[in-house]
């Protein structure tokens, strides 16, 4: 069975049914996603193999020596309540006409039971919406959700959510949402450590429990992957959560509705969030893997069957990168490959980096400043990041999508911004440096400034033409 059989079993069934990993119907043989390719604008769509784990060779192949986007989340439940780029709202997006990012197709890639899939990405700016759904909650309705998450990648901006919102993308009023929320947002609630947890966003207000703010019986919560769970039902709701790879969930909160005017009865309005708040407030970031919806409140029975069904599925983490291979520890020089400037390195020239002609016969001191000792990756030791040879403690790192050369200063920010995961040069030669944050952006030299690019976007350096080129390095053992 899947989740989605469980929860008709127990009398609240998914009205809508979202994951790029699996089908969460044991009989779902349809498609779980499309991806948009680079390349040629082409679109396919990735359907579960016959273990119910989505098809990403088919991805990988359709995607090869390109970038791709997840441009559709199918609803499984057959009501079409299908996931698409999120529209302005109260909040413009990053794309034009005020949409948000799509994301990357390859920034979550896991194994469920040691078969590759990969999950969304959310980057800040990037969100999914459907404002026409069928069958979700209106008004006081009751209804519960889940979604399987990355409790590693987090962000305290507004809202990283899945579940119920505003038809209009707009903040319409207290209790016109009803989502899972996970980050370390302090603005509204939170639980007791410092985060991240598991909140519900009934709008105006993320919600770790009856009291507005603090909530000590909501616990920081950062399992690798994280089941988080929201019900809610006239004057009663819950929070659950737990290990997706293990053990039970907990109940974090089960009780009244909060006393601050608007939540009791509600106002929901049934369109459905991924990534984004009610308002398309766009700050946050967070990977989804599985959700639903249900129409009803579903039993913490029904619910702990659910978790059962997750963790059997065994999601794990996989390899981050490709293509020829990184050593910590080493010390590198990165040369471009675009015909214009197959001479020409990755420098810097004070905090700007750059791409200088280089060679062995060059100045020690552009030597030094073409040269970067490899590190573990300062926010995810599965990917890199590169110190500079000739200023010591200092990285290079993304900021406006520019790459700068500056000083750790230790934040959880400069960490993010400072990690790259290599993959193979989307021109077949050497790597391409993907952002670790921003999954769609690659290290790129463009007027020989380097930036993190996307392959098409509002930036001038997110121009198409020789995007392949441009994002592709050699890199060898180093000039000094
Ligand atoms: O409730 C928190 C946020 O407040 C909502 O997601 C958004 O619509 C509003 O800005
Ligand atoms: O480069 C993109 C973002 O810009 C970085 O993550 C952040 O530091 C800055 O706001």
């Amino acid at each position: 069975a899947g989740p989605c059989d469980i929860y008709s079993s127990g009398g609240t069934p998914c009205v809508a049914a979202h994951s790029t990993t699996r089908a969460l119907y044991s009989a779902y043989t349809g498609p779980l996603y499309q991806v948009k390719r680079g390349s040629d604008g082409a679109t396919t769509t990735i359907s579960p193999l016959s273990s119910g784990v989505a098809n990403a060779a088919a991805q990988d192949s359709f995607c090869a020596g390109t970038t791709c986007l997840i441009t559709i989340i199918y609803d499984q439940s057959g009501r079409g309540n299908h996931l698409t780029q999120a529209p302005p709202g109260g909040f413009n997006g990053p794309e034009s006409n005020g949409y948000d990012n799509l994301a990357s197709a390859i920034g979550a890639p896991v194994t469920l039971n040691g078969q590759k899939a990969y999950g969304v990405f959310i980057s800040p700016g990037t969100g999914y919406r459907n404002n026409a759904a069928s069958g979700t909650a209106k008004g006081d309705a009751a209804e519960g959700m889940y979604a399987v998450l990355d409790g590693t990648h987090y962000n305290g901006a507004c809202c990283f959510d899945y579940g119920n919102a505003e038809t209009s993308s707009r903040d319409t009023g207290n209790g016109h949402m009803e989502a899972i929320y996970y980050g370390d947002s302090t603005v509204w609630g939170t639980g007791s450590g410092n985060g991240p947890w598991i909140m519900a966003d009934l709008e105006n207000g993320l919600f770790s429990g009856s009291a507005v703010h603090n909530n000590a019986g909501d616990p920081s919560i950062s399992y690798r992957f994280v089941t988080a769970a929201v019900k809610g039902q006239p004057n009663q709701w819950a929070i659950r959560g737990g290990n997706s790879a293990s053990g039970s969930l907990s109940t974090f909160y089960n009780g009244a509705r909060p006393s601050a005017s608007g939540y009791n009865p509600m106002s929901k309005e049934g369109a459905i969030i991924l990534g984004i708040g009610g308002d398309n407030s766009n700050g946050a970031q967070g990977t989804f893997y599985e959700g639903v919806m249900t129409s009803g409140y579903p039993s913490d029975a029904t619910e702990n069957s659910v978790q059962a069904n997750i963790v059997a599925a065994k999601y794990a983490v996989t390899s981050l990168t490709s293509g020829p291979a990184l050593t910590t520890g080493s010390s590198v020089s990165l040369r471009a490959t675009t015909s214009c400037c197959t001479t020409r390195y990755i420098t810097h020239t004070g905090s700007t980096v750059n791409t200088q002609v280089v060679s062995s016969s060059s100045a020690t001191a552009l030597k030094q400043q073409a040269s970067w000792t490899v590190r573990a990756g300062l926010g995810n030791s599965g990917c890199f990041s590169f110190e500079s040879k000739d200023t010591p403690g200092s990285y290079i790192r993304h900021n406006n999508f520019v790459l700068l050369l500056n000083a750790n200063d230790g934040s959880k920010q400069f960490a993010e911004d400072a990690t790259f995961c290599p993959q193979a040069g989307l021109n077949g030669q050497g790597n391409s440096l993907r952002a670790w944050g921003y999954p769609t952006r690659y290290f790129r030299h463009y007027d020989n400034v380097l930036y993190v690019a996307s392959n098409g976007g509002v930036h001038t350096f997110d121009a198409t033409g020789s995007f392949n080129d441009d994002v592709s390095f050699v890199i060898s053992a180093s000039f000094a």
